[in-house]
Formats: structure tokens, sequence, C-alpha cells
């Protein structure tokens, strides 16, 4: 026994040196190994949209929320242990992150057609991300691959990590440019707002106190969301809320963005900033190619690749 646990700690020294971090992701990973992997994951994720169109928009976050904190590794997925107290109940996610039973099903879907455990929780997301995009009528971008899981999660690296609904324009692009993205990127992967909803609680302060949201669009909020209580009613974060188009940039443009992050990227001035979002509200072909861009740049923080990490067997456990 003590030899092979000698033999292992050998073993992961060398592997240390001969895989760099730098390891890159590729559109083909699973192409050799496993070749239906990528059309059972679409058919599971088609299926939930047809179930429940916001289905997408819960996808898509999932993957952000993973990349943001400590790399794509799959960690918001990880439920509590009693080793680690993981993200699922931090402040961003708790009672709002959802589509964890549809991970499951893509999981037991792709491991099916995989005839055994090959791909990685992580890969899933993004795959999953991608797919819910695409078929809501935005980018079928490409998917790089070959991300490995997290053995564990971090609760305050989530809390620090995710930029929050009441944070200014400066606070969010220093979250951004922390996790090596840009100008171009936060209001490009900003986008991502135009599917999905949010609840009373992230906008309340909002609807009833900023200056710079449009009055008819307050008063209409105000009968969802009251002054005090129903802080999980939930509101459309833009006005085609299960479509991937630029009428959240349009929004922006008359005041009607829901969250204060959102209406912080357009002030109605000539910041770059808001030259980025007028742009982007004409000129869908621009977003569209943009965002699939952006997307790969954000699934590349940090990835385990090689032998760092597992691929796990049920995406809410470490193996
Ligand atoms: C720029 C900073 C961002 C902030 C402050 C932010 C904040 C939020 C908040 C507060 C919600 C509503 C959650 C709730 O009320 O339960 C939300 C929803 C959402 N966010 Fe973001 N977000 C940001 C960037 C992004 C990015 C980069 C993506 C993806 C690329 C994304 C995708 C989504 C989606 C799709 C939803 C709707 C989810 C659903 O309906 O289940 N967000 N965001
Ligand atoms: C868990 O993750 C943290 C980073 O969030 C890392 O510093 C720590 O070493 C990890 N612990 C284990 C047991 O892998
Ligand atoms: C943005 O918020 C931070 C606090 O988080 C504050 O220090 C800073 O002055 C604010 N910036 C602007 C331009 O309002
Ligand atoms: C509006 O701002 C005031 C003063 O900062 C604060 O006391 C109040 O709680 C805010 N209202 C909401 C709904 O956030
Ligand atoms: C929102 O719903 C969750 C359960 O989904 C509940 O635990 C929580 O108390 C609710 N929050 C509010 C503000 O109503």
């Amino acid at each position: 026994m003590a030899n092979v646990q000698t033999f292992f700690m050998c073993f992961m020294v060398v592997v240390t040196v001969v895989l760099p971090a730098t390891a890159q992701l590729s559109a083909e990973f699973y192409d050799k190994v496993c070749p239906d992997a990528l059309p059972a994951i679409r058919s599971v994720v088609e299926q939930a949209i047809q179930n429940e169109p916001r289905m997408g928009a819960s996808l898509l976050r999932l993957h952000f929320h993973d990349c943001f904190v400590n790399g794509c590794d799959g960690s918001d997925l990880l439920d509590d242990t009693a080793t680690f107290k993981g993200e699922k109940t931090a402040k961003p996610n708790l009672n709002s992150l959802r589509g964890f039973d549809v991970v499951d099903q893509i999981k037991a879907a792709v491991n099916s057609a995989c005839n055994g455990n090959v791909v990685s929780c992580a890969d899933i997301l993004a795959i999953a991300a991608r797919d819910s995009v695409s078929i809501l009528g935005g980018p079928s971008n490409q998917v790089l691959l070959g991300r490995r899981d997290a053995r564990n999660a971090s609760f305050n690296d989530a809390n620090i990590d995710i930029p929050a609904p009441f944070f200014n324009f400066s606070n969010l692009l220093s979250n951004f440019q922390n996790h090596g993205l840009d100008l171009k990127d936060l209001i490009v992967l900003s986008g991502a707002h135009t599917i999905g909803l949010a609840r009373c609680t992230n906008f309340r302060a909002r609807i009833y106190n900023d200056t710079d949201i449009d009055p008819e669009f307050a008063a209409s909020l105000q009968k969802v969301c009251p002054i005090t209580g129903g802080g999980n009613k939930t509101a459309p974060l833009d006005a085609t809320t299960t479509i991937f188009d630029t009428v959240y940039y349009q929004g922006l443009l008359h005041s009607k963005g829901l969250l204060h992050s959102d209406q912080e990227l357009f002030k109605g001035n000539s910041r770059e900033s808001d030259d980025l979002v007028r742009y982007y509200s004409y000129n869908p072909d621009a977003f569209m190619a943009d965002f699939g861009a952006s997307m790969i740049k954000m699934g590349n923080l940090e990835p385990l690749t090689g032998t760092n990490g597992e691929i796990r067997m049920n995406c809410r456990k470490v193996n």
C-alpha cells in the first residue's frame, strides 16, 4: 500500500511538470473518443427548452457562473460536502441558479451515448450554453473542449468573483478585467441578458430609486415587484425574453435596462461603452459574431486539462 502511494505521489509530480496549465482546449476533443457526445447533449437541451423556454437562459448562466469562479471547471454544480462549502448557496446563486436537473439528464444521456464516463461536467456546461444560444436564435459558434472537473468548490470565491446587479460601470469593468476580459467582452457578454428573467430582489432598488429609468417601465415593474416582499417575483431581462436578439441593447438606449448593472453600460453619452451598446443595438450580425468570440474567451478561463481534476461521474459530487 505504501508503495502504491509513493508511486502515485511521484506520478503526480511528473504530471505537474509535463502538463503546464496552458494546455489548450480543442473543438475536436471528443470527435474520436465519442462522436455521439455533442448530438446527445444537443438533443437533451432541445427537449428541455421545448419544455420550458427559460431553461436556455438558465443553462447559459450556469456556464458563466462556473467560469467566473476559479475557471470553467464545473465547480458551481457541486453540492456542499463535509470538506467544503460549495457555490450553490453563495449570494449570486442561492434561489437563482437553476438547470441542475437538466445537467443531470445531459450527463446520463452522454454517458449512455459514449458507453462510459468521458465527457466532463465543465464541458457539458460549455456545450449546453452554446446549444441554448443557438436554439433560441443566436450564433451556433464553435465550442472548445477538453476541460476537466474540479474536486472542490468555493463559497467565498463565488461571493467575491461574480459581478453583482448593484455594481456601477467601473466595478463591472474591473471585475471583467480581473478575469482577463475587456470592455468589449463586458458589453458583448452582457448581451446574454437578451434571454431569461431576474428576481425582484435584484431590481427593486433600480425601479424605486434609480433616475436613469424610463418612468412607465419603472411603474409597470413596480406592479410586479412591491417595495417590500415578493423578492422571488420575476421579470424579463429584455422585451423578447426567449429570443436571442439585440433587443436587450435597444432597451438600454431607452433606459429600459432591468438591472442597475445593465443600464450602467449605457448612459447616453459618448463613452466607448455607450458607443458599443449603440453599435450592437442596430448590428445583430456583429453581435452574433462577437458573442461567439467572447464566449470562447470566457470558456478558456483557467480550465483544468490533461490529468488535472477528474471526469465527474455525477456532476453534483466529486468521484
Ligand atoms: C455583467 C455583469 C452581470 C451581472 C451583474 C449579472 C447579473 C445577473 C442577475 C442579478 C440575474 C438575475 C438573477 C436572479 O434574479 O435570480 C442575471 C440573470 C442572467 N444572467 Fe447575468 N449578469 C451579468 C453577466 C452575465 C453574463 C456574462 C452572462 C452569460 C454570458 C449572463 C447570463 C445571464 C442569464 C442568461 C440570466 C437569466 C437566467 C435565467 O433566467 O435563469 N449574465 N444576471
Ligand atoms: C480547494 O480550492 C481552493 C481554491 O478555491 C484551493 O485553494 C484549495 O487548495 C482546494 N482544496 C482542495 C482540497 O483541493
Ligand atoms: C463605483 O462604486 C465604487 C464602490 O464599489 C465606488 O468606490 C466608486 O466611486 C464608484 N464609481 C463611480 C464612477 O461612481
Ligand atoms: C432607496 O434608497 C433609500 C436611500 O438610500 C433606501 O433607504 C431605500 O431602501 C431604497 N429603496 C429601495 C427599494 O431599495
Ligand atoms: C424565495 O424562494 C425560496 C425557495 O425557492 C425561499 O427559500 C425564499 O425564502 C424565497 N425568498 C423570498 C424573498 O421570498
